[in-house]
């Protein structure tokens, strides 16, 4: 039987490679190239020689950024108030593409190296049983997972099988890349008590080394999309999306923008600590939410805002296809016809500083709202609106003193 094996190039998804060869399967290995630092073409070679079939790389950088990045821009995704789900989008992306290779492979089964306490199981399974086929967890195999407790039991396999160890010797902890972010888990910061060495972080530099002079830069969103990056100093503007994107991850990365290190809750109830890098992600965060503030109706905001926090669980938990996040996309959406304009920020050591907007569909009304001016607003209005709202208020504070 054929088996489409999600494959990373590192010692746990080699040593499944191996361990699934060794079950009588046939393996083809998939791996997505989502804007991770990668060597693909040394993956390939190693893939090959531990005995895959074939191994298939597939460049999803354009569909993640659309598909993926940009609905969670428009939506304001964050999940527990801080993170914002560079993991969680990049799951249900790289699932498709093992579908769609499993279906043109005729393979039977997908298989994967998420560990069975995670989220990242839930994420790859849910979205590849909404598309289609069928699932080998070998993490969650007693066979599999009583026969490599512990990274040790992995080495001496990978040794036994001449599976390459890590050459550097790897960091004690385990990280997962993409455009959007790097998460760092386990390993030494299981304690969540002890800090992360400042070696850790690669996309954003220290406070300390984060240049002494901001940047500013102006970002036009269209429908709630960033179309255009134009820093401020230079007047040249980025207006394709995979270019922009990365720019911004650069030019932020650069200013330590985007680290948290927080404990969240995990779909399966168990509480985890992870350190995140976003750098990009959050500078558009701030931004779209600056736009929306200027364009969105007050009460169509309030709705949506209820709208994206189930939205950001959905993403987390593994519900990207599933007919209630279809609902709520397409809700969120609508939301967005009135988000463009274009807002400037400053990017300085670790902050984003919003220094001012615009928009043609702009619903602040500068003379309406002026001390200056009466806009056409009548103040003796205001004396009724508040005394209409104080009619319960009274009869509460006056009960209250009768029956004291
Ligand atoms: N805790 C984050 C999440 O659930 C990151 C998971 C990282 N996954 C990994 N395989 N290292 O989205
Ligand atoms: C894993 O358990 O494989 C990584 C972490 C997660 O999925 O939450």
């Amino acid at each position: 039987e054929r088996v489409i094996l999600a494959y990373s190039g590192g010692l746990d998804t080699s040593c499944i490679l191996v361990w699934l060869i060794e079950k009588g399967y046939d393996v083809i290995c998939y791996l997505a190239n989502i804007g991770q630092n990668e060597d693909f073409s040394s993956a390939e070679a190693k893939a090959l020689r531990l005995g895959a079939k074939k191994i298939i790389i597939e460049d999803l950088r354009d569909s993640f950024l659309n598909d993926y990045v940009w609905p969670s821009i428009r939506g304001g995704l964050i999940y527990e108030d801080r993170y914002l789900l560079g993991t969680s989008l990049a799951r249900p992306c790289i699932a498709s593409g093992l579908v769609r290779a499993a279906i043109r492979e005729n393979a039977k089964f997908i298989s994967h190296g998420a560990t069975g306490k995670g989220n990242d199981q839930v994420r790859f399974e849910l979205a590849c049983y909404s598309l289609h086929p069928t699932i080998i967890a070998p993490w969650r195999l007693p066979e599999f997972f009583e026969r490599f407790v512990g990274r040790q039991a992995l080495f001496e396999y990978a040794a036994a099988n001449d599976i390459p160890l890590p050459v550097t010797p790897k960091n004690p902890w385990s990280c997962d890349a993409n455009l959007m972010h790097i998460s760092y888990e386990s390993g030494i910061l299981e304690n969540p008590d002890q800090e992360a060495p400042e070696s850790l972080y690669q996309m954003t530099s220290s406070m300390e080394t984060a240049p002494s002079d901001p940047t500013i830069l102006e970002i036009t969103f269209d429908k709630g999309n960033p179309v255009s990056l134009m820093n401020i100093q230079t007047k040249e503007a980025i207006t394709e999306q995979l270019a922009l994107f990365v720019s911004l991850n650069e030019i932020a990365g650069r200013h330590g923008i985007g680290r948290i290190d927080i404990v969240e809750n995990r779909f399966l109830g168990l509480k985890s600590r992870g350190i995140y890098e976003t750098p990009a992600g959050t500078v558009l965060y701030h931004a779209h939410l600056d736009l929306e503030a200027l364009t969105m109706d007050r009460e169509v905001r309030k709705i949506k805002q209820q709208l994206q926090q189930k939205m950001a669980d959905l993403v987390y938990c593994g519900f990207w296809f599933s007919p209630e996040f279809d609902f709520i996309r397409q809700c969120v959406d609508t939301s967005q016809k009135c988000v463009n304009g274009t807002v400037r920020v400053s990017l300085f050591k670790g902050q984003v500083r919003i220094l001012g907007r615009r928009s043609q569909l702009s619903l602040y009304n500068q003379e309406l709202v002026s001390m200056d001016a009466h806009g056409g607003y009548d103040p003796v209005d205001a004396g009724g609106f508040i005394r209409a709202h104080a009619v319960r208020l009274k009869e509460y504070y006056r009960v209250q003193t009768e029956t004291e």
